[in-house]
């Protein structure tokens, strides 16, 4: 269980402010003209967890263009039903900065960002997101580790520890040169690269075979919908933790790391690491690599990945994650829909969607929480609050 039982925005894109209170544990529905503001709802709730959101925003791009002079920085905060009780977690934009911070029960978090993960995990589907399988490998990669992120919350905080060491190898690298002024410094980053990289790569093969487990058990009635999907991670790191004991392939990466320090000085990179890695998708029953299927079958299998991620969440740590559908029902023939629809209420998870159209959500009256948006105001839809 864990879920978001309020939230408000302060000046956060087109919204100076909002309030939802008494949010259910299943569906919120937001409805409204094109540019009233439902993406942006979704965009704030995406932000009580690590990283730039749903639409991989800088931090200043938030602030609301008409609260802008009075310098009344952004913020997001919510009641969150969690594993450990009701947490209040704040997320907002620090001062002027082009920086975002998280509090906790009102304290700066410890662990920034990653601190979130704890308490709650959120996964989504964006318009974006249909070109998921053509875009570059960056995309998925983000994408599969945020759902290890639900299933291990340690990972977020490697991932960040991770990157740390790379920034600063690369500064270093690029400063002194490959020679460096301070080798002792350069291989402590290194090392630290070498320590996390390999338990991120385990990190993810571990939770891709879990997955694929879980893709296994999907009832037949479903992947007639939403077809089953081959997931591998493809990457140098993963590869070795397959086959070698991780102390080893710490040794490997650090030596490499090592080796490709005059490489790296001139790229500004890393030759090798976890952060090189792509999430493969293969259409089973076709035997069809995911990026040449037709642009529905990308959907359905997509679709497909994040059901059973919820599934093999929920059954691995008690609860789905909170999903964020953006105009995810309006792409889906109505059986399609109807089944989705099913598979959302047996996942008794929090799941946010959009659309245009209210009768999209007509299954849903009753036992989701309808809301209305028009140009940065929420309002509550008579016709569909029931519960
Ligand atoms: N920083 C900002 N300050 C004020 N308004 C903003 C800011 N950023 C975006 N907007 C505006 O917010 C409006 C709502 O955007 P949003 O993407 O949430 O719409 P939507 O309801 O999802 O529409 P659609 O149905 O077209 O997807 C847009 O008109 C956009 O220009
Ligand atoms: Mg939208």
């Amino acid at each position: 269980m864990a879920w978001i039982k309020s939230l408000q925005l302060h000046h956060f894109r087109n919204y100076a402010a909002a309030d939802l209170t008494d949010l259910p544990c299943g569906p919120v529905v937001l409805c409204g003209a094109n540019g009233a503001g439902k993406t942006n709802v979704l965009e704030a709730v995406s932000f009580l967890s690590p990283g730039r959101g749903l639409r991989t925003a800088r931090i200043v791009e938030l602030q609301n263009r008409d609260t802008e002079l009075t310098a009344a920085p952004w913020s997001v905060s919510a009641l969150i039903e969690s594993a450990y009780g009701p947490v209040r977690i704040g997320t907002g934009r620090d001062g002027q900065d082009d920086k975002r911070v998280v509090r906790v029960n009102g304290d700066a978090a410890k662990g920034g960002q990653s601190a979130m993960t704890e308490y709650l995990s959120v996964l989504w589907l964006t318009p974006q997101m249909d070109r998921l399988f053509q875009d570059a490998s960056s995309a998925r990669r983000k994408f599969l580790d945020r759902m290890v992120f639900a299933f291990d919350p340690g990972h977020s905080g490697r991932m960040t520890r991770y990157e740390n060491a790379m920034r600063q190898r690369a500064r270093l690298l690029q400063e002194a040169g490959p020679g460096g002024t301070d080798p002792a410094w350069l291989s402590a980053l290194e090392a630290t690269m070498a320590e996390t990289g390999v338990a991120i790569a385990a990190a993810r093969q571990d939770f891709v075979r879990k997955l694929q487990q879980g893709v296994e058990r999907t009832p037949a009635d479903i992947q007639a919908h939403f077809p089953k999907a081959r997931l591998s991670v493809r990457g140098t790191v993963e590869e070795l933790v397959r086959r070698v004991p991780a102390l080893e392939v710490e040794d490997m990466l650090r030596y490499q790391l090592q080796e490709s320090r005059g490489l790296d000085s001139k790229t500004g990179g890393a030759a090798t690491g976890p952060h090189k890695s792509d999430l493969q998708v293969i259409y089973d029953l076709k035997n069809m690599p995911a990026d040449q299927c037709s642009t529905g079958e990308q959907k359905a299998l997509l679709i497909g990945i994040v059901l059973a991620h919820g599934r093999m969440i929920a059954a691995e740590r008690g609860a789905a994650p909170v999903l964020l559908l953006d105009e995810v029902a309006a792409h889906l023939d109505e059986n399609r829909r109807a089944v989705l629809y099913r598979i959302l209420l047996d996942l008794k998870t929090q799941v946010f969607m959009t659309g245009t159209d209210e009768n999209l959500f007509s299954p849903l009256t009753g036992v989701g929480r309808f809301l209305t948006v028009d140009s940065g105001h929420l309002k509550a839809t008579t016709q569909g609050i029931a519960a």
